[in-house]
């Protein structure tokens, strides 16, 4: 059964940005961990392309809506690519396929009963593309999120009754490992213990989205249509639901991970949708912080929004990749820093791992014959660096299923830090100049080359460009089949001709003006 893991399908309203970037790059490191701990994986991200926010954009800037669709979805693609990211798929919810299913899936929820008519009266956002609670038409909100004048709705629409599920919803928030991590839990268990409400799934005065069968007038709700692009990634050559074959391509989803800000929609509107459609129900969500720049929200109105492709093209991938998960707890809100940004880069990827990496490379190849040294009385696995090896390998291996990219990286680093320390400690450059030191000195640079080895295998799902270019620097070569073996101490081969050190970071200026 595959390893299914999901981002959210972004809306293509807008560019991309940051944040969308920054889920992405979470959920590229945890599918690149599976795959190498030899899962299955299926790693789905995608577009979300109906709704009124995308008609009036495209209105606003004089196209179609679909022809914005596709200049957008393109943007993502190829930022996608640009961030060398490793979906398996890419799913458009303006794929002719995804109106089949949405029609299948509808037909089945009505079949259940679950489908009735009903009147929508409220404030709605349309920047979040929901009904807010607030139900008093003489004061006329705004949304908290948006910061824009709710709009007012009076409409006839067809509803989901999400109140007929409200014991299994119950029951199944009530469970520790459906939503991760546990802070997220507790509003979600407010909201549904508060009582579930029926949900409308139609609009009308709208016409982009998918038609409604059997409803003139009406097209889905964006959301209803949205969430059911996750199966559309799955059978992407169309076809109807079937549990057998949903099971074979994946579903239910091992984890779907998302910004704290939809976390309702997956953990209860999508789960209940999915049980009135008979269908299994996703395995986990995982509900992740919010990014801020300099301690302030990043809007455009605040005009602080950070381009990823300016950051791309003026750090590179592994930097930002390793600055977002190195120094933010996942689930928690964090804060991007310029100048801590760039000194956890230099500090850690240039210095701690990068200067390691050379100056042992060089004493090698100066003493020993361009080569990797002899290491002495064999492989010593009670090594003090073997067993901080162990510990750093242990330490990934039980964080990264877990979404602990910052427990996962730190422990990397400690490994480098200490083979930095042993190095220091026992000072090749002055032993080699006395005499009969050969042998030890040849030991103390093989346990080093080895523990950085060892980082560079480590880093390959947090960072893979630069774990490559660790990697080559010592003649090897990630073998994607065979991670966990290639982990074992002691895969270093005396007598491998050690390329010239070349920098495998290099050292970022601070920058102005994105
Ligand atoms: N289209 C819906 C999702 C449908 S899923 C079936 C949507 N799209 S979105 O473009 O608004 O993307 C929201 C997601 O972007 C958040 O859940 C989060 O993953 C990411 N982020 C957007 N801004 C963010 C930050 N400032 N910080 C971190 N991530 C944020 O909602």
């Amino acid at each position: 059964m595959p390893y299914t893991l999901t981002t959210p399908l972004y809306y293509v309203n807008d560019q991309p940005h940051l944040g969308s970037v920054y889920t992405t790059l979470a959920c590229d490191a945890l599918a690149r961990f599976q795959r190498l701990d030899q899962l299955e994986v299926v790693f789905i991200t995608g577009v979300d392309e109906h709704g009124q926010k995308i008609q009036r954009m495209a209105d606003q800037k004089g196209m179609s809506p679909q022809s914005y669709c596709d200049t957008i979805s393109q943007r993502y693609r190829d930022l996608w690519s640009r961030w060398s990211i490793s979906q398996d798929r890419f799913v458009r919810t303006t794929n002719p396929h995804h109106s089949e299913l949405v029609e299948q899936f509808f037909d089945r929820v009505q079949a259940s009963g679950d489908i009735i008519s009903g009147r929508q009266i409220g404030w709605y956002c349309v920047g979040c593309e929901e009904y807010k609670d607030n139900t008093d038409h003489a004061v006329a909100p705004s949304c908290p999120i948006h910061q824009k004048a709710l709009e007012w709705r009076d409409e006839e629409n067809l509803f989901f009754r999400l109140s007929r599920y409200q014991n299994e919803i119950e029951q199944l928030v009530a469970q520790d490992d459906f939503i991760t991590p546990a802070n997220r839990r507790q509003e979600v268990r407010n909201f549904v213990a508060r009582g579930l409400r029926d949900f409308s799934i139609s609009r009308v005065n709208l016409s982009w989205g998918l038609p409604v069968p059997g409803h003139p007038g009406h097209v889905f709700y964006v959301w209803f249509d949205a969430l059911l692009g996750y199966l559309t990634a799955l059978l992407d050559d169309g076809g109807s639901i079937n549990l057998n074959r949903l099971k074979e391509c994946g579903w239910p989803a091992s984890i779907h991970i998302i910004g704290k800000d939809i976390i309702r929609f997956h953990a209860i509107f999508w789960p209940a949708m999915l049980l009135s459609a008979g269908l299994p129900i996703p395995q986990r969500i995982f509900g992740h912080g919010f990014l801020t720049r300099e301690g302030q929200k990043m809007g455009k109105s605040l005009g602080n929004i950070l381009d990823p492709g300016l950051l791309l093209n003026q750090y590179g991938a592994d930097a930002v990749r390793w600055y977002l998960l190195r120094d933010i707890q996942f689930g928690d809100d964090g804060d991007f820093q310029q100048q801590r940004f760039t000194c956890l880069v230099n500090n850690d990827l240039a210095n701690t791992i990068g200067n390691l990496l050379n100056r042992t490379s060089s004493m090698a190849r100066k003493w020993f014959n361009d080569s990797v040294p002899p290491n002495g009385i064999g492989i010593q696995v009670d090594h003090d660096l073997a067993v901080k090896a162990q510990t750093a390998i242990d330490t990934v291996f039980r964080s990264l299923p877990e979404l602990e990219f910052k427990s996962a990286a730190e422990a990397i680093l400690r490994l480098a830090i200490a083979a930095n320390s042993h190095l220091n400690n026992t000072a090749p450059w002055n032993r080699i100049k006395q005499p009969n030191q050969i042998d030890g000195v040849a030991e103390d640079l093989y346990v080093v080359l080895e523990s950085t080895r060892i980082v560079g295998l480590l880093l390959a799902p947090l960072v893979p460009d630069l774990s490559e270019r660790i990697l080559n620097q010592l003649a090897c070569k990630l073998d994607s089949k065979n991670w966990k073996d290639q982990l074992r101490w002691g895969g270093l081969i005396t007598g491998t001709k050690l390329p010239k050190p070349v920098p495998v970071m290099q050292r970022l200026e601070i920058m102005k003006d994105h």
